[in-house]
Order: structure tokens, then sequence, then C-alpha cells
């Protein structure tokens, strides 16, 4: 049988999605392909209007940038029993429950492999591994874009700046990174991630997100000396009925598997109680990778596979439920404090680890400082 579907961002994920349907899925006909006018309309395929978009479909594929008016197309398509994929975090952590109450309600499905590690089927396997399992930590490079401005800096010796503007030029980066650099992305991202796992939906804002902002080549060479590679990474753990979840740079050693993830790739590892560390590692973004990943949901909704999701688990976010060390860099504050182990000060820079200590107690140490010097950096020191 011959599925319809109903293409909503004809932009880079949306051309190619229409691309590889049009190469690659001879069952499938694209019915319509939304976009904002009426000059970009190129033959009868194409409509400015949500009401024809939404007519005589099985599938509409979600491609556009933000939560308007997406929400509102995603529960108007699932209440009319229209299956729904998207590429689109920002709808999917915001709406996420909503979205598969909805689609269970009307016997349809709601999908969002493309929402994480893009073309990597990282979502898939989290639900699989979460059958068998229970899943205990979650853990990733979840951003291409300062994944690749971290391994330049690294690499090439450049700051971070000079970084990030070659990373616009060569479009890995946005006109304004925010989401990308202040961790808002991965933020989403490992909120998706985690409420898949852990069978609870927890508000991405509750997770600790600190800023790569503020990191300085110097930081990256004199940890990179001490066998340490800087990674901007997304964290979450579980203990009973409380859960910590993070995105932070993180000091890696040099010889982990994610110290080795390069240019804009992603890695993302779960720890399963059977299964133990699964680790993926892929293209977390770009045209065809993502595209690809909304053809396999496609694909999956074609042959009738359903995926069990649920979150009737309750877990509270405990910032007190783990210790780690820190690594603090600044280059006024004198760390004179109890919480320090010890410090040194190289290139005019003040490097000082902490005491083991919770994220609530880092949370707290590092507003204290950020008020008397803003150059300050904080690192988790990964658990060797
Ligand atoms: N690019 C990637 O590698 C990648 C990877 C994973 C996930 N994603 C996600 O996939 C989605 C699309 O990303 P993208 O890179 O393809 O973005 P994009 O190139 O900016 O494409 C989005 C398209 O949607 C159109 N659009 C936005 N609002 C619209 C509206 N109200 N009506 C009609 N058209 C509208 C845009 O038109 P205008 O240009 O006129 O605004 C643009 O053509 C995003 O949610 C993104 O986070 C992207």
């Amino acid at each position: 049988m011959m599925i319809k579907v109903g293409i909503l961002g004809y932009g880079t994920v949306g051309k190619g999605v229409v691309h590889l349907i049009e190469e690659r899925c001879s069952d499938i006909e694209i019915k319509h392909i939304l976009v904002r006018s009426k000059e970009e309309c190129l033959d009868d395929h194409f409509t400015v209007d949500f009401d024809v978009l939404l007519e005589d479909i099985d599938v509409l594929m979600e491609m556009i940038v933000g939560d308007s008016p997406t929400y509102e197309t995603i529960v108007r398509a699932l209440s009319k029993g229209i299956h729904v994929i998207t590429s689109n975090k920002v709808t999917v952590a915001a709406h996420l429950q909503e979205y598969i109450d909805l689609a269970t309600k009307n016997h349809v499905q709601f999908r969002f492999e493309a929402s994480v590690g893009g073309g990597i089927p990282w979502i898939e396997s989290c639900i699989k591994a979460k059958r068998v399992d229970q899943i205990h930590s979650i853990k990733g490079i979840l951003n291409g874009t300062t994944n690749y401005i971290l391994d330049r800096m690294a690499k090439e010796k450049i700051d971070f700046d000079v970084c990030l503007q070659e990373a616009k030029r060569l479009g890995y980066a946005e006109a304004d990174p925010s989401a990308d650099i202040d961790g808002f992305d991965v933020q989403r991202k490992i909120m998706i991630s985690s409420s898949l796992a852990y069978e609870s939906i927890i508000p991405f804002e509750e997770y600790d997100c600190i800023s790569l902002r503020k990191i300085k080549l110097v930081d990256l060479e004199f940890f990179s000396k001490k066998g340490y590679t800087i990674k901007y990474i997304g964290f979450s753990k579980t203990k009973g009925n409380q859960m910590y979840g993070s995105v932070e740079p993180v000091l890696i050693r040099n010889d982990s598997l994610f110290a080795s993830v390069d240019k804009n790739n992603n890695m993302i590892e779960l720890y399963g109680d059977s299964i133990g560390y699964l680790q993926f590692v892929g293209q977390g973004a770009g045209q065809l990778p993502t595209a690809n990943a909304m053809i396999q949901d496609l694909l999956d909704i074609v042959e009738h596979k359903v995926n069990k999701i649920e979150f009737d688990k309750k877990l509270n976010m405990d910032k007190t439920m783990c210790k780690f060390t820190y690594v603090f860099c600044a280059n006024q504050y004198q760390f004179d404090d109890e919480i320090i182990k010890n410090k040194i000060e190289v290139d005019g820079r003040r490097i000082a680890t902490s005491k083991p200590i919770t994220p609530e107690e880092r949370n707290e140490y590092l507003n204290c400082i950020m008020q008397l010097d803003k150059t300050c950096v904080c690192l988790r020191k990964e658990e060797d």
C-alpha cells in the first residue's frame, strides 16, 4: 500500500528527506510540502496552507525550527490519526509526554529518532536496551558544533573565538550559536534520552547547564599535558528514586574512547545492568545522516513496528545525590577556600582542584566566584 507523507519544513533536513524518499522509497508518496510563501511553491505538491498539509496523509514529517507553529501542528496531526516523525528536539523536549499520550490515544505513532544524535540510531537502541535492563547512566558528546570547536582548539592550538567563527563559516554553527555553546541543545538531548532510559520525565531546565564559552586554549593545553582531553558532555545517572543530570565541560582521560571523538562527530553511551556499557559513535547532524534517521522512523511505521514508551516512574532531580571532583580555572580568583584541595598557577591562569563535592555545592561555589571573576571555567573531572 502506498503511504502518503506531508513534509513540514523544506530546509536542510527537509530537502534531505525528500531526496531519500524519491531516490530509495518506491512505496512512499510525498503528498504535500509546506513552505512559507507562494513564490517557493515549485509544483502542485507545494502549499502554504496548514489545512492542506494535513489533508489525506498518513504521516507528517516535521523539520522546522522551534516550538511554534510546530506544537499546534503536531497536536492537530496526532488528533486526526496521522503518525508524526520529527527531528526537532525543542518541541520533543517541551511536550514529549503529551505527544506520546496523544499518539497512543489516537492509535498512531510519535517518533523522534533524529532529535538526538542525528544519524546515530540512539533512541531506538536506548528503548531496546531498557526492555531488558535497568539503565543506570547515560553520557554523550551530543553537539557536533562544540565538539568541532574543542577538537580544533586542541589540535591546531587556536583559541575558542577563532574556532567559533570558523564553525559559523563552515555552517556547523548558527549565526546565534548560544544554543550550542551555552549548552541548551545538549540539555534537551540529555533530557529526552534520560526520560526514555529511566521512564520518567524531568523538565530539561532542571538539568545543570554550564556554558562552554569561557574555555581557553591555555586550559586545554595544561590538561593535555596531564593526560586529559576536554569534552562537552551531557550526563545523567540514577540512584533509587533520585537522578542527577548535567551539561558541562568534562576532563576525560586521553585513552578513553570519548577523547578520540573528533570533528563534529557525536558519541553516546549507556550503562545497563546486564548489557554493561553500550557505545554509539557517528554523525550527530548533517543533511543526509539526519534525513536517514527520519526515514528509519518512516519505514518502522510502514512495517508496523511499535516502540513501547512509558513514563510511569517518578524520579526527582537530586543535586546532592553524588559527589565529583571539579577543577576551576580563572585569571584572578585566589581559590583560598575550604572546598579546594590544591591549586597552581600556569601562564597567568589559576587552576584549583576541589575536594569531592556535590553538584549543589559546586553550583553555589561557582556562582560566588563568577561575581568576582567572570573568567572562571568549571570542569568536572571524570572518575578514573
Ligand atoms: N541540520 C541538522 O543537521 C539537524 C540535525 C538534527 C536535527 N535537526 C533539527 O531539524 C530541524 C530542521 O533543521 P534544519 O537544519 O533543516 O533547519 P533549516 O535548514 O533552517 O530548515 C528549516 C526550514 O523550515 C522552514 N520553516 C520554519 N518555520 C516555518 C513555518 N512556520 N512555515 C513554513 N516553513 C517554515 C524554514 O524556512 P525559512 O528558511 O524561511 O525560515 C526552513 O526552510 C530543526 O528542528 C533542527 O534542530 C537538524
